[in-house]
C-alpha cells in the first residue's frame, strides 16, 4: 500500500512531501487508509485575525479550516460546516471570498457568527449604545446577583430588553454578540465577578461557592465600556477590503439552527468543501456551558439538545447520517475535512469510527491527516496514552466524493 501512495499524485502526494519545517511526514495506516503526520499548519495563540477572538468550547484554530479551504476551493465556492460552533471555518471561508454555509443545533452559534460576517464601525456601535435605555424598569433575576453587582445586572437587563424588541439590525446583533462573550469570565474585562473562563459558565451553586472561597462580592462594571473595548479588539485587524469582502459574503451566507442529521435547504451538489469538527462523544457539555448565554438570548437551555452520547455506536450512527446529508450536497470530487480529537485519554481514535461511517455514506476516504505541533505536549500521534486529558493533536479524516 505504501509504495502506491508514494507514487500517487494530487493532495496525497503533497501531504507526503510536505516540508514546512524541513520535517518529513510520517506514514502509517488505519482501516486501509493512509495516515500522515506532520506539522501541516502552526496555530500560534492570537496569530489569526482578531475577528476570530470569541471564545467557544472546543473551537478550532482558524489555521485548520484555512489549510483545507485554500487547497480544495476557489473564490465563490460554497464551504459548509455542519457543526459550526462559533463559526471559525465559515468566518475564515468568508475572509477568503467563499460562501459560508453552516448549521449548528445551538442557536447561540448563529448569534456569535452572523454579526462578525457584517461588522459595523466603532462609530455605529457607540451611537447605538448611546440609544439604549439602560435604566429601564425590568424585573431583575435576583439569582444572577451571584455573578453581577446590582447596577451591572440592571444595565444588562436593560440591554437584554432592548435587544428583545425584534427587528434587530447588524449593529444590534454585533452588540448582542459582544455582550454574550463578556457575560462571565475571570478578569475585569467581563461583566461578572471572577468566575471560570467565559465559555464554561458555572452553575449558580458553584458560583456561590467560588464567591465564598475567594471572599468576593461582584464589583460594579461599566457595561458600555466593556462592550466598546471588546469591539475595538475584535475589529483591530479589520481593513476596508476585508470589511467589504465579509459584507458581500454575509449577503450570500446560509446559516441554519438545526440538527445536521436533518435535511437542509441547500441544493444538491452545490458544496465544494465541508470542513468541520463534531462533538467528541461526551467530552463537552455544550448545553451546560452555555446556560448563561442562553439566558441573555432569551432561550431555554433545556431546548438546546446537542449530540452528547457516551455510546460509540450511537455516535457513529449520528456521524453516518450527517455524512449522508453532506454527500447529497457536495459536488462530485468535493472534499470533506472531518476533524476528530483524541478522547478518553487517547485510548480511542475516533477516525476508526468515522472511516466506516464515511464508506457507508458513499465517500472514499483519502487519508487521515494528523497535525502535530512542536510545542504541544503530545508525542503520541498513533494513540499511545500519555495521561493527558482532552485533545492533543488535530486528526482530520479527509474524504472525497467520487466523481
Ligand atoms: C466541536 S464543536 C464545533 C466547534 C467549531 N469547529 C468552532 O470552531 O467553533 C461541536 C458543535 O456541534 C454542535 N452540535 C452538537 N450536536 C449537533 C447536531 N446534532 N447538529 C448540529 N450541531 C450539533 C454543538 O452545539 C457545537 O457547537
Amino acid at each position: 500500500m505504501f509504495s502506491s501512495i508514494r507514487s500517487s499524485s494530487g493532495p496525497l502526494r503533497e501531504f507526503l512531501e510536505f516540508q514546512q519545517f524541513g520535517r518529513k511526514s510520517e506514514l502509517d495506516e488505519v482501516l486501509g487508509v493512509p495516515r500522515i503526520a506532520n506539522e501541516f499548519w502552526t496555530s500560534k495563540q492570537r496569530a489569526a485575525h482578531s475577528l476570530h477572538e470569541v471564545s467557544y468550547r472546543a473551537c478550532f484554530k482558524p489555521q485548520l479550516p484555512r489549510f483545507f479551504i485554500e487547497r480544495f476551493t476557489n473564490p465563490g465556492d460554497w464551504v459548509f460546516d455542519p457543526y459550526m460552533g462559533r463559526g471559525t471555518s465559515l468566518l475564515e471561508a468568508a475572509f477568503l471570498g467563499r460562501v459560508p454555509v453552516g448549521c449548528d443545533i445551538n442557536p447561540l452559534s448563529q448569534a456569535l457568527l452572523a454579526p462578525r460576517l457584517a461588522p459595523p464601525t466603532m462609530a455605529e456601535i457607540e451611537q447605538r449604545l448611546s440609544e439604549v435605555a439602560w435604566e429601564r424598569k425590568v424585573e431583575l433575576p435576583e439569582d444572577l446577583l451571584v455573578f453581577y453587582h446590582p447596577t451591572t445586572l440592571q444595565h444588562l437587563c436593560g440591554l437584554r430588553k432592548h435587544l428583545q424588541r425584534g427587528g434587530l439590525d447588524h449593529i444590534d446583533r454585533w452588540i448582542q454578540m459582544v455582550a454574550l462573550t463578556r457575560l462571565a469570565g475571570h478578569s475585569a474585562g467581563f461583566f461578572s465577578v471572577y468566575t471560570l473562563p467565559p465559555n464554561q459558565a458555572v452553575s449558580l451553586e458553584s458560583q456561590r461557592r467560588i464567591n465564598e472561597k475567594r471572599k468576593q462580592v461582584p464589583p460594579p462594571r461599566d457595561v458600555v465600556q466593556i462592550i466598546l473595548r471588546k469591539s475595538r479588539s475584535l475589529l483591530l485587524d479589520l481593513n476596508n477590503d476585508e470589511r467589504e469582502r465579509l459584507h458581500a459574503q454575509a449577503g450570500q451566507a446560509r446559516l441554519f439552527t438545526a440538527s445536521s442529521e436533518q435535511p437542509l435547504a441547500i441544493p444538491s451538489q452545490k458544496l465544494a468543501l465541508v470542513v468541520t469538527s463534531p462533538p467528541f462523544l461526551d467530552v463537552v457539555d455544550y448545553a451546560l456551558d452555555n446556560w448563561l448565554r442562553c439566558w441573555f438570548l432569551g432561550l431555554n437551555p433545556g431546548q438546546v439538545t446537542p449530540t452528547v452520547t457516551r455510546r460509540e455506536g450511537e455516535w457513529q450512527n449520528h456521524i453516518t447520517n450527517v455524512l449522508c446529508n453532506c454527500y447529497r450536497m457536495l459536488r462530485p470530487e468535493g472534499v470533506v475535512a472531518f476533524e476528530v480529537g483524541e478522547v478518553r485519554k487517547a485510548s480511542l481514535e475516533l477516525e476508526r469510527l468515522v472511516v466506516p461511517a464515511a464508506r457507508t455514506a458513499g465517500f472514499e476516504p483519502m487519508c487521515v491527516l494528523i497535525n502535530q505541533q512542536k510545542f504541544t505536549k503530545t508525542a503520541n500521534c498513533w494513540g499511545v496514552a500519555n495521561g493527558a486529558k482532552g485533545t492533543n493533536t488535530n486528526r482530520i479524516v479527509v474524504l472525497r466524493r467520487p466523481g
